[in-house]
């Protein structure tokens, strides 16, 4: 796919990392549309988009990507598709798997024999680092095997072999992407970043699961979102990318730099009974997406600061979605956990 021009459908672009990547696309200034088509499930949310609602490039459709006439007709005329829709949380995926087998997978394949009646039509399918499992030592590079360990990513992992299946088989051009964990604006606060921030501000404690020595590589929204571009203009047809950071953290490091941005004190900062099939340690070798000329912006301590300081200024945003919904979610992930304040060193 060359570069000008485009007409773009993201789908699941009322969320967190699709609608960051229409405000980078729409910033990029090189596409003629970009139409976001999105179900609006509990971490959908027009609020994300409402800033573009004035630019004539950009046109918003509520749909379901598990519904095959809807998806027909919300791809016609596209150059590409970007399939963010995604139910994406997973201690959800440990409490009602169903809808993450519908979504990820069934969704995927939908939008799959779509795209395969548009030839010139190019998919990028968003996925997960998630999808190789635990990673003790060493960094996972795009031929590993995968070994997916929670609902979440087995799902992430059966819609990333139907998108290869239909590459060979019917020779739908598609990329995979698999980036890191994500955050920035616009992240719904039940994920661990955007879950301090909020509960460090309303004074409650912050849950960390088991020890919190646990290790993520942490990319900015941003950052994600122009890895995915690259291997959207860039890649090789039926080919993966990861997309991650050099920035390895604990998420005991992570819930104290949270908490210090705050003012706060650690002693929010509390011990509560692990996430069952807890991954130690994820981490990517990113030298496939950056041969390619993508390389992040981002650093860590910069780029949670300037989060932490988006949640100060949009409080009405998140406040919103923290309603009587994220309290029954809250209710049913947190309520039975045992607790302890974390250990002083
Ligand atoms: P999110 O939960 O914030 O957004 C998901 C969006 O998909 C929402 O707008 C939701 O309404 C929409 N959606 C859900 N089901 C749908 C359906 N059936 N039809 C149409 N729309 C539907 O998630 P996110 O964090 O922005 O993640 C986006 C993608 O990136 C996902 O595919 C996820 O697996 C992947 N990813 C996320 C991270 C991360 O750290 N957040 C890291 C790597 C990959
Ligand atoms: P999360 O944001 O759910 O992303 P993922 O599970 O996809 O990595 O969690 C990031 C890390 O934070 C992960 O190791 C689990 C941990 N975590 C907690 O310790 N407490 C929490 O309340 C949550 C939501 C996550």
């Amino acid at each position: 796919m060359s570069g000008d021009r485009q007409i773009i459908l993201v789908t699941g672009g009322a969320g967190f990392i699709g609608s960051n990547y229409v405000s980078w696309l729409l910033d990029q200034n090189t596409v003629s549309e970009v139409r976001v088509f999105d179900k609006l499930t509990y971490s959908g949310n027009r609020e994300n988009l409402r800033r573009f609602e004035g630019d004539r490039r950009y046109r918003f459709i509520q749909g379901d990507i598990c519904d095959a006439a809807a998806v027909a007709d919300a791809i016609e005329g596209c150059d590409a598709v970007v399939n963010f829709a995604a139910e994406t949380h997973v201690d959800r995926s440990l409490l009602e798997p169903a809808s993450f087998i519908e979504t990820n997978v069934h969704g995927t394949w939908v939008l799959l024999e779509a795209v395969r009646q548009f030839p010139s039509t190019r998919m990028v399918q968003v996925s997960t680092d998630e999808v190789y499992g635990a990673v003790l030592d060493g960094r996972s590079v795009e031929s590993d095997p995968l070994h997916p360990r929670n609902p979440y990513s087995a799902s992430k992992a059966g819609a990333e072999m139907m998108a290869i299946a239909y590459h060979e088989t019917h020779g739908v051009d598609v990329v995979i992407t698999r980036g890191s964990n994500t955050y920035g604006p616009f992240q719904y606060p039940e994920k661990f970043i955007p879950l301090m921030i909020t509960n460090v501000m309303e004074g409650q404690a912050i849950p960390v699961y088991g020890d919190g020595l646990q290790v993520r590589h942490w990319i900015h929204a941003e950052d994600h979102c122009s890895g995915i571009h690259t291997a959207l203009l860039r890649g090789e047809s039926g080919e993966v990318y990861n997309i991650g950071s050099d920035e390895e953290h604990t998420n005991l490091h992570v819930a104290r730099t949270v908490v210090d941005l705050l003012g706060g004190s650690d002693d929010l900062i509390t011990h509560v009974t692990d996430r069952p099939g807890h991954d130690r340690r994820y981490a990517l070798s990113s030298d496939k997406l950056r041969s390619l000329g993508w390389s992040p912006k981002w650093e860590f301590d910069s780029g949670i600061a300037a989060t932490v300081e988006w949640y100060r200024q949009n409080e009405n945003w998140w406040r919103a979605i923290r309603d009587a919904r994220f309290t029954e979610y809250y209710q049913a992930n947190y309520g039975h956990r045992q607790t302890r304040q974390t250990d002083r060193e």
